[in-house]
């Protein structure tokens, strides 16, 4: 099973004009997954923290375009906190990951690609539900 060590930070392409800079994607060539879903997080109220979930399926990208925010992963052994800060770079979340989304600068922007359309069924909001899920699926592939 995958865990916070399959988290990993993406470079995303930077194209350079004198006029400024694109970034594009492309769902299984820059993006591990093919693309489903496309949501972005912003207007966020000062010290307010999202997500604080995992998703059974679901695989992110999670990019901050604007602003900078910490994205800490927990797979129930390991915990780790990613600053992402460029609007070239991803982070790479796989499934039965706990992630929290915290200290969002002012005016911080962040897309969040998406393997799946959106299921609450996929979701798991409460941690110990989320270690109990670990722990099965663990010892159903041992
Ligand atoms: P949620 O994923 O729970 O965000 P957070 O954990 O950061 O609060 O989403 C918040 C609300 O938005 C929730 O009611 C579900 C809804 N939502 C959608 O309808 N579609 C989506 O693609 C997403 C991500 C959320």
């Amino acid at each position: 099973m995958t865990g916070v060590d399959d988290c990993r930070l993406i470079e995303l392409p930077r194209i350079d004009r004198p006029q400024g800079a694109i970034t594009a994607v492309e769902g299984g060539v820059t993006i591990p997954f093919e693309i489903a879903r496309i949501y972005y997080i912003y207007d966020v109220v000062y010290q307010a923290n999202r997500g604080g979930h995992a998703h059974k399926e679901l695989q992110q990208v999670i990019v901050a375009v604007l602003g900078r925010l910490v994205v800490t992963v927990d797979d129930g052994a390991q915990r780790r906190s990613i600053v992402l800060d460029r609007a070239d770079q991803g982070l790479y979340v796989p499934r039965m990951t706990w992630r929290e989304l915290e200290q969002f600068s002012s005016g911080a922007v962040c897309v969040v690609l998406a393997s799946l359309p959106y299921d609450e069924a996929d979701y798991i909001r409460d941690h110990g539900a989320f270690l109990a899920a670990r722990s099965s699926e663990a010892s159903a592939s041992s």
